[in-house]
């Protein structure tokens, strides 16, 4: 059995100047230091894991990139978290956590979702596929290979959302246009700012498809 805790973050709309995060957590990080010093880290540790030990858990099978897996998790465990963490694909990136960047969009049973709002144990019988389950071996995804005719990403982080996102879009039907390719793909963000070759990505893909 598994344990983890889900994992909370900031929201963008939260997101301090580095000045602000720096002295927040300089002054958080001298009360944990205070409460540690005062409760003792041996009884935080006994506490912490009486917590995950007494977790409920369940037992799921899920399909992920055409390979079964039988896994029990601990009920809050994510699908991105289970993926990168228990079935080491790493390639769904985590970037808010909180459903706001698409950096964690994988397709469940043909649909696009956020990885990182889904609950694992909600994909009981699932088919999940994930950036690594596009290729056909050494052929890539024709998406796949648009990113790279099209020259669409800088820094790569939100890549492999993006492309799923742009997959689940073909399939939806939804790239008669760059701009419905921009509207249906809105929930992907990309901080390079590469949104022209995404689209250009995206268009020929469908012209190919
Ligand atoms: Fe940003 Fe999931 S990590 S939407
Ligand atoms: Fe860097 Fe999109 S390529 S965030």
């Amino acid at each position: 059995m598994t344990n983890e805790t889900a994992a909370t973050e900031p929201t963008d709309q939260a997101a301090p100047t580095r000045r602000t995060f720096i002295a927040t957590t300089s002054a958080v990080g001298g009360v944990v230091a205070a409460g540690g010093l005062l409760a003792g880290p041996s009884m935080l540790g006994a506490e912490e894991a009486a917590a995950a030990e007494s977790a409920p858990s369940t037992s799921i099978t899920l399909t992920v990139n055409g390979r079964r897996h039988d896994v029990t998790v601990d009920n809050r465990t994510s699908l991105l978290d289970l993926l990168r963490e228990h079935l080491g694909l790493t390639g769904s990136k985590k970037g808010c956590n909180a459903g706001a960047c698409g950096a964690c969009t994988v397709l469940v049973d043909e649909h696009r979702v956020n990885s990182c709002l889904t609950l694992a144990i909600r994909l009981d019988g699932s088919q999940v596929t994930t950036i690594e389950g596009l290729a056909d071996g050494d052929d890539l995804h024709p998406l796949q290979q648009a990113f790279i005719d099209q020259d669409a990403f800088q820094c790569g982080y939100c890549t492999p959302g993006q492309i799923m996102s742009g997959v689940g879009c073909i399939q939806e039907g939804r790239t008669g246009s760059p701009a419905e390719i921009r509207e249906s793909m809105s929930g992907n963000i990309c901080r390079c700012g590469c949104y022209v070759k995404i689209v250009r990505a995206v268009e020929q893909a469908t012209s190919r498809k």
